[in-house]
């Protein structure tokens, strides 16, 4: 890449996109991956979901299998899963709407706006844990 000597402002001492090795991982990163990463998620989860209510409503004996399914521990790592993804998503999905709306863009609120929504990840575990398991 090119320099311009001439640019001091701009350019010489300050870091270029390009060096990747200059960045650091924040918390705000991590909210940003984790959001498309239960995105994908929240889509097998509607598919799976879409699925068994369409199996349920076939006949009785499949709405019988299907909560004896449920309340198996695939079921219930299943409905766990969920939960969390939903939550984190969804909240998360609500600060980016926010912030598409100029709310919370400075540096620090971005950087507590994402640590919240993080939080909600072991919250939401340890809530719907406790409920699904206790
Ligand atoms: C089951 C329902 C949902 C599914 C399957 C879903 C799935 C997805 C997926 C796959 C993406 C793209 C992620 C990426 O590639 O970066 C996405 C983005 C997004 N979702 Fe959801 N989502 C759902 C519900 C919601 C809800 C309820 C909200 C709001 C509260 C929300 C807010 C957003 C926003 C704002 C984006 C764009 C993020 C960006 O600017 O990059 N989503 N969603």
């Amino acid at each position: 890449m090119p320099t311009h000597p001439h640019h001091h402002a701009s350019s010489s001492s300050r870091p270029q996109s390009p060096r990747l090795s200059i960045y650091r991982w924040q918390t705000t990163m991590i909210a940003s991956i984790l959001h498309r990463i239960s995105g994908g998620m929240l889509i097998i989860s509607m598919l799976v979901s879409i699925y068994l209510f369409s199996y349920i409503i076939s006949n009785t004996e499949n709405l019988f299998i299907t909560i004896d399914w449920m309340r198996s521990w695939q079921g219930t790592l299943f409905l766990w899963l969920f939960g969390i993804t939903a939550t984190y998503h969804w909240s998360n999905g609500l600060r980016f709407l926010l912030l598409d709306y100029g709310i919370g863009e400075s540096r620090e609120r971005m950087k507590q706006s994402a640590n919240l929504v993080l939080w909600t990840i072991p919250l939401s575990a340890i809530t719907l844990g406790t409920w699904l398991w206790l």
